[in-house]
Formats: structure tokens, C-alpha cells, sequence
């Protein structure tokens, strides 16, 4: 199990990756949006910040476009991830793609059918969004847990990122579903991290250290 980080900010990018949890990052076009920077530059950025795979989503609708977008950001850095909705036209991009050996994640998936056409045509990661699911009443780990096995039972090597994560539990559930990874918001990230019975511990630990050094110093005083 892996985890990537779903953010297009770089402190939080940074911070994660001295962490040594994170193997990767993922983006979208509203992420990127909400930091009112340069695509390119901001993707750039984080590329040099972590080693493993970068996935960058097109924004052209048509396959045609995707290809040559896609192109380009593989030029951006060796580590990039071609992020291709799963729609029809991004079915098509995915052939070419594939031939052209360009890694893809295939994005907005919410259903088995659109996970197995995107095995099928050659990604090397799906990505079913389990929070937005949930959002309308649907079991979206149950779905993440259906790929996974449906990818087992017919050998297929697409990996099955658990994305849309919206809170610890859902990480936890992830695992049990079996999925290869989980990106999670930085939020998500710190609250894995941190429990009360931890903190509570390390303090009790001190003050019995501190207590009885007190006590010692003040023995060899008398
Ligand atoms: C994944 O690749 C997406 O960027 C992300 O997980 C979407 O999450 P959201 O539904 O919280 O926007």
C-alpha cells in the first residue's frame, strides 16, 4: 500500500515528503487552479520535489487534444503521470498514449464498467473517487474493493489509487479493499498521524522521567 499526496501546494508537498510517507502526488485542474499559478511552472515544481509518479490532468476534451497535451507534459519532467478523464474521447487519447508510452492515471471513475474499459485500454492506474460516492449515497470503498478484485481475478497490472479521500477512516478502508494506493489531502495525512493516547503517552512518559530525576537530585542534595 502506498500513499500519494492530492495537493498542488508545495510547502504541504515538501512537508509530507520529509514525513518519508508519500510516494508519489496527484493534481487536478481545481487544485492547481485555487493556487492562481502558472500550470507548467507549479507542476514543475512539484516534480523536482518528489521523485515518484506526478499525475497531471489534460483539459482538452477531445482525444486529439489530449495526445498533444499529454506530449508536452512529458516534456515537463521524467516523473509525470498523464491524468485522462474517463470519457469517451479520453478512451481513444488512452490508445494513443499507450503507444506512445506515456504513463496515464484515468480519473473520475465511478463505476466497475469504466474501470475495466480503462484496464483494458492500458492504464497504468485508475483512480475511483470514493468520497463523491458517498456524496450521493453510493459505497464508494465497495467499489475500490470490486476493482481490485476484478483486476486480481484477470491479471490486469492497472494500479487502483483510492482517490477522492476525505478522512482517516476512509485511508483504513482503503486497505481493507485492498487498493495498491490511496492519495490523500494533507489534512487527511495529520490527522493519520496524530492520536490522543499518543500524546498523552509521551507526556506521562516525561513526567515520570522528570519527577524522578527530581527526586534523585534531591537525595544526592541531602
Ligand atoms: C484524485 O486524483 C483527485 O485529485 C481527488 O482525489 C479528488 O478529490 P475530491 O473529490 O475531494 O475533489
Amino acid at each position: 500500500m502506498q500513499l500519494f499526496l492530492d495537493s498542488a501546494k508545495p510547502n504541504e508537498i515538501r512537508e509530507a515528503a520529509n514525513l518519508g510517507v508519500i510516494s508519489g502526488v496527484t493534481t487536478n485542474p481545481s487544485l492547481v487552479a485555487k493556487e492562481k499559478v502558472d500550470y507548467k511552472e507549479r507542476i514543475m515544481e512539484i516534480c523536482q520535489i518528489v521523485s515518484g509518479p506526478v499525475s497531471v490532468e489534460v483539459l482538452s476534451q477531445e482525444a486529439e487534444g489530449m495526445v498533444t497535451e499529454a506530449k508536452e507534459f512529458a516534456t515537463w519532467a521524467s516523473n509525470v503521470i498523464v491524468k485522462v478523464p474517463m470519457i469517451e474521447e479520453g478512451l481513444r487519447a488512452l490508445k494513443s498514449l499507450r503507444q506512445l508510452k506515456i504513463r496515464t492515471n484515468v480519473t473520475l471513475v465511478f463505476s466497475l464498467n469504466q474501470a475495466l474499459l480503462a484496464a483494458i485500454a492500458g492504464a497504468d492506474y485508475v483512480s475511483p473517487f470514493v468520497g463523491r460516492l458517498d456524496d450521493v449515497g453510493h459505497d464508494g470503498m465497495q467499489l475500490v474493493a470490486e476493482i481490485v478484485n476484478a483486476y486480481k481475478t484477470y491479471n490486469m497490472s492497472t494500479q487502483v489509487i483510492a482517490a477522492s479521500i476525505r478522512h482517516p477512516l476512509h485511508v483504513v478502508q482503503a486497505v481493507h479493499a485492498g487498493a495498491h494506493i490511496a492519495t490523500i489531502p494533507f489534512g487527511v495525512l495529520e490527522g493519520m498521524l496524530h492520536h490522543p493516547l499518543t500524546d498523552l503517552g509521551v507526556q506521562r512518559f516525561l513526567d515520570d522521567w522528570h519527577r524522578a530525576i527530581g527526586e534523585q537530585e534531591r537525595k544526592n542534595d541531602v
